[in-house]
């Protein structure tokens, strides 16, 4: 029996999966590790920390199988982060991450003076905070000693492939979000390089995600995996979820409700959002796609229910949410705790509760929790809409998604049919297909989808609730334009 191992370097834990060529879980294994938060509005990690997390979480996974049969292994990572190490390969600084807002001026200086539209001609995208390419420019400007060491420069999950092959690579979707390819002819953009000041030498080799390369000798020994197990490059966790989900193919929809919130839409060719509030990436079944990213939606959950209601029982909490209060809720909840990118691109906005009154119970602060998260994310399926696309149906994934209220919270606010995928761990399985693509065991990433992505359930709009819901938007939508100027001042 050949196994794959599908590794999703998240942000607050490493998804480890043993599959086999089935598309069995033979075993799981997670490890935690620390977010920093130097400053607000920044946050950091470690690579050691996620190396540490793979060397150990490796060995667990695989402690009782045969090991020579392991025949490949994938990583879906955070996207965006900036990793950068030295000419002796030592990493420079904790990795700047995703959801991080410090390089607020870097990216308003892309933006206004290089140009949005410049930008948006040479990499299909504008500037958000959380990109690459800004970071870089916040190290040039901040930190010029460790930006003069700089030799590499890569993202979250090529540190990890760095480390297992000796190869400095990475895969044309992840690099969609650095702001430094060129998306629509996959190569890397020369004025973008010259714009942050770094040189071609500096970025990785580009692969496709399926594309792969042998682990290193040392690598073996250390994991206890098999001379001959291939790496292959994988890709970012939004890419990695949506073929995790079956996402592949025109117009299909992935929503993950991680750490952070995506909305993800496959397309087989390149189109790019004319106000550039969607990202235009590729995809990494040789595609392309457009995607909304809300910087805190599980997270808000993770936050309410912890830091305030000092709880990790998220069941009962939600018990107490019955169906009549669907639509029906008091209070609103704005979900932008890190700021936000999609669609208001805006790094000091921050959480809101409003509407509470004395008999606001916890109850009600949850489900405008919920709700918030999931009114954010008609916000951007409104911007889908405009733009033509026409989405009646979605796959779901992420940790929030195991919340069976939750999903019915976001199939009626979002008003479309909800599929739910019987694996639940997107990302991880999508890449463990990606490695078995790598080595052969299916011809084609269609044909391995087809085989292996499995629904559990599909969940439909309720006709009232759904209306209730279309009535709360539309005061939903108001709280934030109301507040943007007295954001600018509230840090
Ligand atoms: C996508 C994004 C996030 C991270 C989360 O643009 O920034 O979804 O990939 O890990």
């Amino acid at each position: 029996m050949n196994y794959y191992i599908g590794a999703d370097l998240g942000t607050s834990a490493l998804k480890l999966l043993l599959l086999d060529r089935e598309g069995t879980i033979v075993n799981t294994v997670t490890k935690a590790y620390d977010v920093h938060y130097p400053n607000p509005g920044w946050s950091e990690q470690n690579p050691e920390d996620w190396w540490n997390a793979l060397v150990s979480g490796i060995k667990e996974l695989i402690a009782d199988v045969d090991a020579k049969n392991i025949r490949g292994l994938s990583t879906a990572g955070q996207m965006h982060g900036l990793v950068v190490l030295d000419k002796d390969d030592a990493v420079i600084r904790p990795t700047i991450l995703w959801n991080d807002g410090r390089t607020w001026q870097e990216t308003e200086y892309l933006n206004t003076v290089i140009g949005k539209e410049t930008l948006s001609d040479r990499t299909a995208n504008i500037a958000f905070a959380g990109f690459t390419a800004p970071k870089i420019l916040w190290m040039k400007n901040n930190e010029k000693e460790n930006f003069d060491k700089i030799e590499k420069i890569m993202l979250p999950k090529d540190f990890i492939t760095y480390r297992l092959t000796g190869q400095h690579v990475t895969d044309y979707s992840d690099a969609s979000g650095m702001l430094l390819l060129d998306v629509k002819n996959k190569c890397w953009s020369k004025e973008m390089i010259e714009v942050c000041g770094i040189t071609e030498t500096m970025l990785p080799k580009l692969l496709e995600s399926y594309d792969s390369m042998p682990i290193s000798k040392e690598a073996a020994a250390l994991l206890g995996l098999p001379e001959d197990c291939l790496i292959a490059a994988g890709t970012g966790d939004n890419a990695g979820a949506a073929i995790g989900t079956g996402t592949i193919g025109e117009g299909k929809c992935n929503i993950s409700l991680g750490t952070s919130g995506t909305i993800f839409i496959a397309s087989e060719n390149f189109s790019v959002d004319s106000n550039n509030a969607l990202h235009s990436f590729c995809h990494s079944d040789g595609g392309y796609h457009l995607m909304a990213c809300m910087l805190s939606a599980a997270s808000c959950n993770k936050w309410f229910c912890g830091e305030i209601l000092k709880t990790d029982d998220y069941k009962t909490e939600e018990a107490a949410i019955t169906p009549d209060k669907l639509g029906n809720n008091h209070v609103f909840f704005l979900p932008y705790l890190m700021g936000e990118r999609s669609p208001i691109n805006d790094t000091d906005a921050r959480g809101l509760f409003i509407g509470m009154r004395p008999d606001t119970t916890r109850a009600d602060m949850l489900q405008a929790v919920l709700e918030g998260v999931a009114f954010a994310a008609r916000d951007n399926l409104e911007i889908a809409k405009a733009l033509g696309i026409d989405i009646q149906k979605s796959t779901v994934c992420g940790g929030g998604a195991k919340s069976p209220l939750w999903r019915e919270i976001l199939c009626n606010i979002l008003g479309i049919d909800l599929e739910v995928p019987a694996c639940e761990e997107g990302p991880g399985f999508g890449v463990g297909m990606l490695a078995m693509v790598a080595c052969g065991e299916y011809a084609s990433l269609n044909e391995c989808a087809e085989k292996l992505v499995k629904k559990k359930e599909v969940i439909h709009p309720d006709p009232e609730t759904k209306e209730r819901y279309n009535q709360q938007y539309e005061k939903f939508k108001k709280i934030y334009p109301s507040l943007k100027e007295l954001y600018k001042n509230l840090i």
